[in-house]
This record gives structure tokens, C-alpha cells and sequence, in this order.
């Protein structure tokens, strides 16, 4: 599959590394964390196309599973889910998801998934923010948000625990793909604690 918006990225990503060095990256021109609508499931289907298929082990889903479906169900998941997009100069270039559990007694506790952000932009900060605005969402909402993390995944539980997820079990085997095992931690982050 040809991955698209890469090569866009780079002038963008040297404009960010050039404020990073005197400025704080929110300020950066461009940059815009939004909740994803139905109508940026294309640019949605892509993103987590590319996230699927370049880093199969991060996801609990499949590249050939997803990339067989029609552009109605990314819009109908966009519809009802509230996932959050990081947006430089109209490219999206990471998305984190927020998902309340269901049911009454477990209503108070939500989930992180589907965090990705392109390899071009990578570093730069935008995971962070869209972890900060998936909490944001989460706070009044959920008492506790929750996530899943490959324990080989240090780049992702170093940003997690940056922001105040705390690990609470460990699942051994937790994922198998192409025939090897992935060890998963589980981490939480109790919002009432901020
Ligand atoms: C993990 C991922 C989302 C990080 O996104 P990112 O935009 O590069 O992260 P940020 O630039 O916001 O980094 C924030 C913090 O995370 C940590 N971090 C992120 N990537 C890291 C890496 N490769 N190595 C070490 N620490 C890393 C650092 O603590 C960093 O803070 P610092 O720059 O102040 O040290 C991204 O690498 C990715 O999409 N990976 C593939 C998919 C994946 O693993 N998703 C997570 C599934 S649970």
C-alpha cells in the first residue's frame, strides 16, 4: 500500500524542530489538535492503514482485517468514537483514541487505544499532546483512563508514564503475531490524582 503525506511532513518537521530549540511546540504555525468528524475518515483510514502495517504489534487489530473495509465504517467509527487527530498544515500526522467502557459498573473507566504517529513526525511532540487531549476528554467523563503497551515498546511507555500512566499488570503473551509472542504492560492513569 503507498503511504501517503509523508514527504509533506518534512518541511513541517523541520519547522517544528526550529521552534523546539526557543519555544514551546503549541505554538508552532500549523499545529492543531482536533476530535477527528466523519468526514476525515479518509485521512483516518490512512493513518491507521500505515499504523497497522508498519507497526503490526502496537495494535490489536490487523492491517488485512481493516484495509477490506468500506470508507462507511472508519466514518461510522469517527461517528461514535472520539478520536483525536494531530494536524500539521492540514496533514494528519498522529491520532490517539478514547473509549468509555460500557455498562453501569464499569462506566468510570475508559481506555486509550489507537495511538500512532507517523514516522516523519516523530519526536516532535505530538504524541504527548494527543495523549494530553485524549485525558482532557477523559476528565469529568471517566474517573480512570486505561491502556495496553508492548512491554518491548519503550518509546510509548516513556510517553505514558511522562504523563502520569502508572503500570498495574503485566500479560504475558499477550499478543501473537506472524508466530512470536508479545508480553503486554497494562497502565493506568487515575485522573482524581492529577
Ligand atoms: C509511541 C509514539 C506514539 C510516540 O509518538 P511521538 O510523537 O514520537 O512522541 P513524543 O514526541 O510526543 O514524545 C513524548 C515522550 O515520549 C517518550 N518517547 C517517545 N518516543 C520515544 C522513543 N523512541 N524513545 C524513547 N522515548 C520516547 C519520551 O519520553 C518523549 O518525551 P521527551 O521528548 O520529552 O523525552 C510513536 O513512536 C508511534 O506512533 N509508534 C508506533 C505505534 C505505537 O507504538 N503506538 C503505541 C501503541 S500502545
Amino acid at each position: 500500500m503507498r503511504v501517503a503525506g509523508l514527504t509533506r511532513l518534512a518541511p513541517i518537521r523541520r519547522q517544528v524542530k526550529r521552534a523546539e530549540r526557543g519555544a514551546n511546540v503549541t505554538n508552532i504555525r500549523g499545529l492543531q489538535i482536533r476530535r477527528l468528524e466523519p468526514s476525515d475518515a479518509a485521512l483516518f483510514r490512512d493513518i491507521r492503514l500505515e499504523g497497522l502495517q508498519r507497526n503490526p504489534e502496537a495494535f490489536g487489530s490487523t492491517f488485512e482485517k481493516e484495509s477490506a473495509l468500506p470508507l462507511s465504517w472508519f466514518e461510522a467509527v469517527l461517528g461514535r468514537t472520539a478520536i483525536f487527530g494531530a494536524f500539521m498544515e492540514e496533514t494528519l500526522g498522529g491520532v490517539a483514541a478514547y473509549a468509555a467502557q460500557e455498562g453501569t459498573k464499569q462506566a468510570h473507566r475508559a481506555t486509550l487505544w489507537g495511538m500512532y504517529v507517523r514516522d516523519t513526525a516523530r519526536n516532535l511532540g505530538l504524541g504527548k499532546k494527543l495523549v494530553a487531549a485524549v485525558l482532557d476528554h477523559a476528565r469529568g467523563r471517566v474517573e480512570m483512563v486505561q491502556l495496553t503497551v508492548v512491554s518491548e515498546n519503550e518509546g510509548a511507555r516513556r510517553l505514558y508514564s511522562a504523563a502520569g500512566f502508572v503500570e498495574y499488570g503485566y500479560e504475558k503473551r499477550g499478543l501473537k503475531h506472524d508466530g512470536r509472542y508479545y508480553d503486554h504492560v497494562l497502565m493506568v492513569k487515575f485522573l482524581d490524582e492529577d
